[in-house]
């Protein structure tokens, strides 16, 4: 069955823009200017009971808007959005109890108190029967290892602590449905792998369906199978992030350590030169003739060792979302 079915959403926003300078401050009292952002154009996407999938996109690409009309903070323009057969702006409290929304900039957690005071208004705000809510409290404290954590006042926390003990608050009355808006933001590399560690087993032990958004691309590499895409408000791709690598990388990464010096020049004649510390460096060429530029290297230059590399998927993203042409 379908977990949630998006169709035709739109959200546009009116904001008011003002000339630069005084006399635009001025012009703009009289009569004020509008513009429209068009923060979701037509979005169209499924998604299963029990996937988990990666939304990315580039800052200000519509994410969060997206988010926000499918948990309901947000009435769209136009559209239709199913999320386990409710309608998300009508705010039901049988789809309330069934989702939950973490954001990453954003905090539920009570700052002057320890997050077990959270935890315990949650089991109210949910009616969580006592047993369930001390039994997914002792699960969730443990897959986290956060046991003396939520006893310390909020505001004493660490970022990553902070967010371990965000995610239990969302999670105690065991949602089916997560939307999860950039949860790794701000934390560093041994933290944010913590939290996608536990995104990733939680999905698989609760089979709940998981939206994602990330900008960083090693949460999606590493948690999510299926990617959507979207850019000023438009999918622009929705499938399995390999077939990414295969439709987009029309390049190849040839990476090259010297055993003599050489220079930049010589290299460029090769292809573009994407990295150069001697004795390191790495040249990006078209696929059709990474094996030629390869053997051109070994027999005009000083190659000590030399591999061919599928381009980063990170730079395969950011050429899609530029549009220019990579090598
Ligand atoms: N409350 C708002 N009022 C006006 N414009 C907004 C508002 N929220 C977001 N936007 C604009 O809508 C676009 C999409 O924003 P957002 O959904 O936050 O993108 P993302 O989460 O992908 O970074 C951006 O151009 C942003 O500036
Ligand atoms: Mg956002």
């Amino acid at each position: 069955m379908k977990a949630i079915v998006v169709s035709h959403l739109k959200k546009y926003y009116r904001v008011h823009q003002k000339a630069p300078g005084l006399l635009g401050s001025l012009r703009s009292l009289v009569k004020r200017q509008y513009q429209t952002v068009k923060a979701v154009d037509d979005v169209n996407f499924q998604i299963e009971e029990g996937e988990l999938i990666g939304f990315i996109g580039p800052n200000g690409a519509g994410k969060t808007t997206t988010l926000k009309c499918l948990t309901g903070l947000l009435y769209p323009d136009s559209g239709f959005v199913s999320v386990l057969g409710h309608t998300p702006w009508k705010r039901d409290s049988q789809f309330l109890k069934q989702i939950a929304f973490v954001m990453g900039q954003k905090n539920q957690l009570w700052w002057d108190l320890p997050p077990m005071e959270t935890f315990l208004l949650n089991k109210e705000i949910y009616e969580i029967p006592g047993p369930q809510f001390h039994q997914t409290l002792e699960e969730l404290v443990e897959l986290l290892e956060v046991g003396e954590v939520i006893k310390v006042q909020t505001r004493k926390l660490s970022l990553g602590q902070r967010m371990k003990c965000e995610l239990i608050a969302a999670l105690l009355h065991q949602p089916k449905v997560l939307f999860l808006d950039e949860p790794t933001i701000g934390l560093d590399v041994v933290m944010q792998k913590k939290i996608r560690d536990f995104i990733k087993i939680y999905n698989q032990k609760y089979q709940s369906t998981i939206i994602l958004t990330s900008h960083y691309m090693g949460d999606v590499k590493e948690l999510a199978k299926r990617v959507i895409i979207i850019d000023q408000g438009k999918i622009v791709f929705d499938g399995q992030l390999e077939e990414i690598i295969s439709r987009y990388a029309d390049h190849k990464l040839i990476s090259v350590v010297f055993n003599k010096k050489v220079t930049k020049r010589e290299l460029k004649k090769i292809g573009r030169v994407k990295e150069f510390n001697y004795p390191r460096a790495s040249l990006v060429v078209k696929k059709e003739v990474a094996s030629l530029a390869a053997s051109e290297l070994l027999k005009s230059f000083p190659v000590e060792d030399l591999n061919i590399e599928e381009p980063p998927i990170e730079d395969i993203i950011r050429e899609l979302f530029t549009g220019k042409d990579y090598a």
